[in-house]
């Protein structure tokens, strides 16, 4: 679906070109193209600043249908997420204007201050990620998405980089599907159901799958899943998805919050935004398509997902706000709040990990606390670690896709606030503060001396708006962080 081309523009139908348009440079070198930019200057309002947009009329023998000229700002602060954004707006207004497809111009070599695999990245990820519909759930059908989308670029960039827009296309799909899962609502995805969807995906992509039932999870001791999920109708399950490549290099263990709705048992939320929470498993459904995507796009790594999958709702059956329980690793935990359920089913699946999968690296990403929200907004996540290079990598790898990651510390005198008098340790602080700090110390008692890193994602894994180039819903974060992560281990 996704192409690198160079065909002749004035020999072939083009029904919508999108070219990119510098305020103060000209980009471009190819003829054609910047005739049409000349054409475009000519319109007082547009001057290619940063968000302009014009659309040029052109007569029938150009052969465009529609060209559209896309302001991109000044040339010496261009960068990546610029025309990741530039592609995703061309792409969705495509798509609005009922298009089956586009051709997006691409800036000559040596024109901008970003190197040519990083532009054809960007601009193959804004696109691909531009090009999704969420009507699921419609009745009628109003858009739908491109078939084609072409990059259009010199011939020697063609040669040069023909291979890297389809292996973009398949990381962006994990991001898709990730967002499907996030946006899909909690009647649909009930832990039993949710499990049969991945299983399904994983399955298809030659994962090697295992699913723990609660009897199994019951058997096994994996007392905070099992707390967590007793006031739900629906069965916890712990799913295991195993990418083991031949010739192996290190184990890396990603693991995913997973909980298809979190209304807080018995500490039971207030009603504002309580649909939200069935983004409460964007965790999970991040590592379970960076898995699928991996096993895609392969990896010299074994990596191996493990996702706690539950429900948290109040009920006859629901734990109790002073309820102790025993966590996979033997440690006893007193429930001071229900609703910080996420950590307690974090705890034991990461104990399982670190006892049966000897990790090199373990990885969470978890919606885990409102308070890493207030923190650091709605779009950037944080991360934990006690490893800086490995907090480094994560943050690292953030600026490269723009799922913008930030560390934040794990000071050890605050492990106090987590006392219990009467269990091994509280997942409820005692102080109101430091709420996203407190979470991730907690999770600490869980990974023995594992490298580790913890990345809270409750900000930026869900939108309630739409933007360039994501809906409104699940955002699909941490798909392409995580993949480059693995990637770069
Ligand atoms: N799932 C929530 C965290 C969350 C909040 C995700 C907002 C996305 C947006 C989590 O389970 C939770 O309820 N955390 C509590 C913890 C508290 C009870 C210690 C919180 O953040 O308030
Ligand atoms: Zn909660
Ligand atoms: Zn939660």
């Amino acid at each position: 679906m996704l192409k690198l081309t160079h065909t002749k523009l004035n020999q072939t139908k083009i029904s919508f070109l999108a070219i990119p348009v510098c305020e103060d440079a000209d980009i471009h070198e190819y003829g054609t193209i910047q005739e049409l930019v000349k054409k475009a200057g000519c319109f007082q309002e547009f001057q290619g600043k940063k968000d302009q947009e014009l659309e040029l009329n052109c007569p029938d023998e150009t052969g465009f249908q529609r060209v559209m000229c896309m302001g991109v700002g000044k040339l010496n602060v261009l960068d990546a997420e610029i025309f990741r954004k530039m592609a995703g707006k061309a792409v969705r207004s495509a798509i609005k204007k009922k298009m089956a497809d586009v051709v997006i111009v691409l800036p000559a070599v040596g024109k901008i201050p970003v190197d040519m695999p990083d532009l054809i990245t960007a601009v193959s990820e804004g696109a691909c990620l531009g090009n999704d519909v969420f009507d699921l759930y419609k009745s009628e059908k109003k858009i739908r998405p491109l078939d084609r989308i072409h990059l259009w670029a010199a011939s020697e960039v063609v040669n040069d980089f023909q291979r890297l827009p389809s292996r973009i296309e398949s990381v962006c799909e994990g991001t898709l599907t990730a967002r499907r899962w996030v946006s899909m609502p909690p009647n649909e995805k009930k832990p039993e159901a949710f499990t049969r969807t991945i299983v399904t995906e994983a399955e298809k992509a030659g994962l090697q799958v295992t699913v723990l039932d609660e009897k199994q999870l019951q058997k096994d001791g994996f007392g905070g899943i099992m707390a967590v999920s007793s006031g739900s109708l629906s069965h916890p399950r712990m799913v295991v998805l195993d990418y083991c490549p031949e010739h192996a290099g290190q184990t890396v263990v990603l693991v995913g919050k997973g909980v298809t709705f979190d209304a807080g048992g018995i500490n039971l939320k207030p009603s504002t935004s309580l649909e939200d929470m069935k983004m409460d498993m964007a965790g999970a459904a991040a590592v379970a398509a960076t898995l699928i995507t991996l096993a895609r796009t392969g990896c010299r790594h074994r990596v191996i997902g493990v996702l706690p999958i539950v429900e948290n709702m109040p009920s006859g059956n629901a734990s109790c706000p002073g309820d102790i329980i025993r966590t996979y690793n033997g440690k006893t935990v007193e429930i001071g709040n229900t609703d910080a359920e996420g950590r307690l089913i974090l705890a034991d699946a990461m104990a399982y990990a670190v006892e049966h999968c000897q990790p090199a690296v373990l990885i969470d990403a978890a919606t885990l606390t409102g308070a890493c929200v207030t923190a650091l907004g709605e779009q950037i996540a944080g991360v934990f670690s006690p490893d800086d290079n490995l907090a480094q990598q994560v943050c690292q790898s953030g600026e490269k896709t723009n799922e913008r990651c930030w560390r934040m510390p794990l000071p050890d005198d605050y492990r106090v606030l987590l006392k219990s008098d009467f269990a091994d340790i509280n997942n409820m602080s005692r102080s109101r503060w430091g709420g996203a700090i407190t979470a991730a110390l907690f999770l600490s008692e869980f990974v023995g001396n594992v490298r580790w890193a913890h990345i809270d994602i409750a900000g930026p894994a869900y939108a309630k708006k739409e933007s360039t180039y994501c809906g409104a819903g699940g955002t699909g974060f941490g798909v392409r962080l995580l993949w480059d992560v693995v990637q770069q281990l």
